[in-house]
């Protein structure tokens, strides 16, 4: 398999149709943060992919925004907005979540489901201080990520595993233990919640945290 960067993963993902998170059943996803904020509130998605919980919030009522760094995605969804019939309530930006050209303290919640798991460590603290200065004080920050209690992924044992580490056709997947999220989002935020959730089809569990910025 030829060595493929992290942009161009997703990039061909989508363009191919070999994008298989997009089918996983999200109707639970967003549980945590729908009963922490009120419809109206202002969210952020970092890495929107096709967009399904960002038009899912929009849906519910909030004011949402997307930001993904596949181009042809983002213009995608934003061409959805008009016939879904949510003109003005969600719009969708082609940025990197390391560089979010948003305002300091413009957002109620920030939500993330599957994109942290791809950045390398040395990514983290700039994704943090990123998710942190977008958000309001007291707003909410959402994580949906890859769990260390999986037992098997491909051919490795993430529970056993040391580091949680792995590249397969050039992404980079973190297994995420709650340790390390405590370690990385701890100075700035609190730990609202967190559970781990089964999911069936895949043999994958998910960490699901909420978070709110001190
Ligand atoms: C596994 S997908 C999840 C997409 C979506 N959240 C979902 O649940 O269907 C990860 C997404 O993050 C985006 N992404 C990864 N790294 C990014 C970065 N540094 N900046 C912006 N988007 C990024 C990818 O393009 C991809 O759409």
């Amino acid at each position: 398999m030829e060595e493929r960067t992290h942009k161009n993963y997703f990039d061909i993902a989508y363009k191919t149709g070999t994008d298989v998170w997009s089918l996983r059943d999200i109707s639970e996803r967003g549980r945590e943060l729908l009963a922490g904020i009120a419809p109206g509130a202002l969210v952020l998605e970092l890495g929107s992919g096709r967009g399904r919980f960002a038009f899912m919030l929009a849906e519910n009522k909030y004011r949402v925004i997307g930001i993904d760094f596949i181009e042809h995605i983002v213009d995608k969804n934003n061409r959805e907005i008009e016939t879904r019939g949510l003109t003005g309530k969600i719009r969708f930006i082609t940025a990197d979540v390391l560089d979010i050209p948003l305002t300091d303290e413009s957002f109620n919640a920030v939500a993330d489901i599957g994109t942290l798991e791809h950045l390398p460590r040395t990514d983290w603290p700039r994704y943090v201080s990123e998710a942190f200065r977008v958000l309001k004080t007291g707003g909410y920050y959402y994580l949906i990520t890859l769990s260390r209690e999986t037992p098997q992924f491909q051919k490795w044992n993430p529970k056993t595993s040391e580091t949680g580490d792995y590249v397969v056709d050039g992404l980079h997947y973190h297994f995420f233990t709650l340790d390390e999220i405590r370690q990385t989002f701890g100075a700035s935020f609190n730990l609202v919640s967190t559970r781990v959730e089964h999911h069936a089809p895949s043999g994958l569990y998910f960490l699901i945290v909420l978070l709110q910025k001190l």
